[in-house]
């Protein structure tokens, strides 16, 4: 059922640019095309080749997936046993205005509901938000927005949101760099900007596995820890395919984006795991790293995030001008 009086709340937020101009969105069921009946669609029909490829890969993979049964209880409850989501939680004030870009099937933004806070929850992934927004409708969540954009063509307001989060999205799009200006451009000035990334050098092992899944397709997941340690076949299915068998991904450095930073006006807070010291809030500025090919290397010899496909995650405050 379409409820798109609860975007009344947000309405302020959508913008479209006509040339160099800003000219209102208007959310209302004339001009909307809706999903499923619910979720504003505002994609048009030209996608360029590689973001439609990444599109209907993502229609098919739905990534992360649920687990078997989930509910809100078990959905809590995995949110606040990772430290990393936990402590999101926790420093994010009530009533933020949240964008998560590239939300895949929404269990993040779902998490972060709690707290009034209004979340955005952005994807060009057809399957995955519809993923989602089952989820918010059978457990009644009334804060969280799935919406079809593409980070290319954003429909919001310059410095708009408090905080923007885009966890292991940009190394699957065209061009990681230009899609950070999009998240820079939407963010407001003093707001926070979380952007997880492949490792350049952390991938190596997942490279060796995206190889023998050129020979051994799903059955790869006989090769990689992680997928055994999941229990339902469609999340499994879902990590297996998104990790060995993506059409599309770049990899990246934590000095790279130290440099999109500075480019951007965005000052350092955090680098995971380079940086952190989880005796300290998350969001709490640390010194800046200084960055050799060493510590980039040595970074890795945390055994846990090579397992999990070599992420790193690093985080910036969008400076006030
Ligand atoms: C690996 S999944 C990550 C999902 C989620 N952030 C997570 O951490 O579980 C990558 C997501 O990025 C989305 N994506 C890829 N290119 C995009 C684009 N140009 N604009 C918006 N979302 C995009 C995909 O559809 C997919 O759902």
């Amino acid at each position: 059922m379409s409820d798109l009086k609860r975007y009344e709340k947000i309405k302020d937020a959508f913008f479209k640019k006509i040339e160099h101009k800003e000219e209102k969105l208007y959310l209302d069921n004339k001009n909307l095309n809706l999903i499923k009946n619910s979720i504003p669609n505002f994609i048009s029909d030209d996608l360029d080749n590689l973001t439609n490829k990444m599109s209907e890969f993502y229609d098919e993979v739905r990534f992360p997936n649920y687990d078997d049964c989930e509910d809100y209880a078990s959905l809590y409850d995995k949110g606040i046993k990772n430290l990393f989501t936990k402590r999101i939680d926790q420093e994010l004030s009530y009533g933020t205005n949240t964008l998560e870009l590239g939300c895949g099937t929404g269990q993040l933004s779902l998490f972060l509901a709690r707290g009034n806070r209004n979340i955005f929850s952005v994807d060009i992934s057809n399957g995955s938000l519809i993923l989602g927004e089952k989820f918010r409708i059978e457990n009644d969540i009334k804060n969280v927005y799935f919406m079809k954009m593409d980070v290319f063509d954003l429909k919001f307001k310059k410095n708009y949101f408090d905080f923007t989060i885009s966890n292991g999205v940009l190394h699957h799009t065209k061009d990681a760099r230009k899609a950070f200006n999009s998240l820079v451009e939407v963010t407001k000035p003093g707001g926070l900007i979380v952007i997880g990334l492949y490792h350049k050098y952390g991938r190596f092992f997942t490279k060796v596995k995206q190889k023998l899944a050129r020979l051994l397709g799903k059955n790869i997941f006989f090769l990689d820890q992680t997928s055994l340690k999941i229990k339902s076949k469609d999340k499994r299915n879902a990590w297996v395919t998104d990790q060995f068998l993506n059409p599309h991904e770049t990899l990246h450095l934590p000095s790279q984006t130290m440099q999109w930073f500075k480019e951007e006006g965005v000052e350092f807070v955090n680098l995971i795991p380079h940086s952190d010291d989880i005796s300290k809030p998350l969001f709490q500025t640390r010194e800046e790293p200084k960055l050799s090919f060493i510590n980039e290397f040595l970074m890795l010899f945390n055994m846990n995030q090579i397992q999990e496909g070599g992420f790193f995650v690093i985080i910036g405050r969008k400076n006030k001008y």
